[in-house]
């Protein structure tokens, strides 16, 4: 039996303002879902939001404990910000800051070091999808993970799938598709140690809307999702965390 609990985390991206983290406040105050849920925001708005009905995240962090980095965030100024959680890797960060693989498996080292859970984003781009070379290429962004943390560092993460041709452009991966790759992640990791991929809780993220989000998150190895777009509206956002119970 799979006892992971459920997951969704919303990614605000560079959106969002006062007004709506006090909206969110108001309409998630007393939602009702068995799944963990998450907000990660811009990092100037975490302090207010106020709800205990669900945790916040940061969208980055700096590999770097505290000092001379100039417009950076450590893990620990976003620990005390009350930050339980921080994406790290999303594809938008590979590309426009050009994270690597291996950044961002420090990255992901440097949460679990402090206590905070990295949700590590992975995911492919349509080329090649197109050329038949998916789990060669997730493989090689795990390879990093696997190469700089160890076996209970890793248990500490959560991973997201985030197929970028997927991404904020409405089409969904299917649910077929997605179950395929989050059989792959989770079968790489079951070569490294056994309880850990029975543990790991992988995310589906790209155009996870309220409509889909209830076959995407029944596939055996979707554990939730991590939601762009429909995070920005809070009754979506909550029909999606429903579809994970
Ligand atoms: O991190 C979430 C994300 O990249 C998916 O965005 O807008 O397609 O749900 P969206």
């Amino acid at each position: 039996i799979n006892l992971r609990k459920p997951f969704v985390a919303g990614n605000w991206k560079m959106n969002g303002n006062l007004a709506l983290v006090a909206e969110f406040n108001q309409k998630l105050a007393n939602v009702k879902a068995d799944s963990e849920i998450v907000i990660c925001a811009p990092s100037l708005l975490l302090h207010a939001f106020e709800t205990h009905s669900f945790a916040i995240g940061a969208q980055n962090v700096s590999h770097l404990n505290n000092g001379a980095h100039t417009g950076e965030l450590s893990v620990e100024m976003l620990k005390e910000a009350g930050c339980g959680y921080a994406i790290v890797g999303h594809s938008e960060r590979r590309e426009d800051q050009g994270e690597s693989s291996e950044l961002v498996a420090l990255k992901a080292k440097q949460c679990v070091s402090s206590g905070v859970v990295p949700i590590i984003c992975v995911g492919e781009p349509l080329e090649v999808r197109e050329a038949g070379d998916v789990e060669s290429f997730v493989g090689e962004q795990l390879d990093a993970l696997v190469s700089a943390m160890s076996v209970d560092e890793l248990s500490k993460t959560v991973i997201a799938y985030e197929p970028i041709w997927a991404i904020g452009t409405g089409k969904t991966a299917s649910p077929e598709q997605a179950q395929e790759v989050h059989e792959f992640i989770r079968g790489y990791f079951n070569k490294v140690d056994a309880q850990l991929a029975q543990g790991l809780r992988i995310l589906y993220g790209g155009s996870v809307k309220p409509d889909n989000a209830e076959t995407l998150f029944a596939q055996k190895d979707v554990d939730g999702g991590l939601i762009g777009g429909a995070s920005l509206k809070a009754e979506d956002f909550i029909s999606i965390c429903q579809a994970a119970n």
